[in-house]
């Protein structure tokens, strides 16, 4: 097994057997990551909403916007590849959580943003390599969209993180983040584990 690098320093590592619990309904998991990955477009367009006034923010915003809606196309067309359909949005309970700890602040909707992507790229990461030895998943195609959505989900939490430093102060931001990593892992810790990313 490789090592994984987390693009923030999250305070909680998901156990590695999390990956087949998450496995044991690939359907479930595609079906659940396709609509998380249609939240992050539209999350990036939303927060572009509030930094109209940064120039490079709405360039940036904009591009992650695409790559999400790029990997929400993948995913339905890796469901349909597999002769599964795309099963109804469960809700996704951790990202409400951490919504539900924010204050209504930009600061605090940037740094959620980075943390989701961070604990979804750890998790990726980990279904990557459950997934090399699982009888449906373990395709060569699938295996390397996986890895490549990991780097991208690595981008996207630096690139909030680096418009939360700009927006409020290097200081504050990181301060703030401290504070948010330790809400992260306290959330994380208490969802139960089923067929999706988190
Ligand atoms: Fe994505
Ligand atoms: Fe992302």
């Amino acid at each position: 097994m490789t090592t994984f690098m987390p693009p923030l320093a999250l305070r909680t590592q998901t156990p590695v057997a999390w990956a087949e619990a998450a496995l044991a309904d690939p359907e479930a998991l595609l079906s659940d990551h396709a609509h998380c990955e249609k939240k992050a477009a539209l999350t990036a367009l939303n927060l572009a909403r509030h930094l109209g006034d940064m120039a490079h923010a709405s360039g940036l915003l904009a591009k992650l916007a695409d790559e999400e809606l790029d990997h929400y196309r993948r995913v339905l067309e890796g469901l349909q590849g597999f002769g599964w359909t795309l099963l109804p949005d469960r809700g996704n309970h951790y990202a409400q959580a951490l919504h539900r700890l924010a204050s209504k602040g930009l600061l605090d909707q940037l740094l959620i943003a980075a943390i989701i992507e961070a604990r979804s790229c750890e998790r990726l990461w980990l279904l990557e390599q459950a997934a090399q030895v699982h009888p449906t998943l373990g395709c060569a195609p699938w295996l390397a969209f996986l890895l490549e959505l990991e780097h991208c989900e690595a981008g996207h939490a630096q690139i909030y993180r680096r418009l939360a430093e700009e927006r409020h102060g290097r200081e504050v931001a990181q301060q703030r983040l401290d504070w948010w990593l330790d809400r992260e892992a306290e959330t994380i810790r208490d969802q139960p584990w089923k067929s999706a990313v988190h």
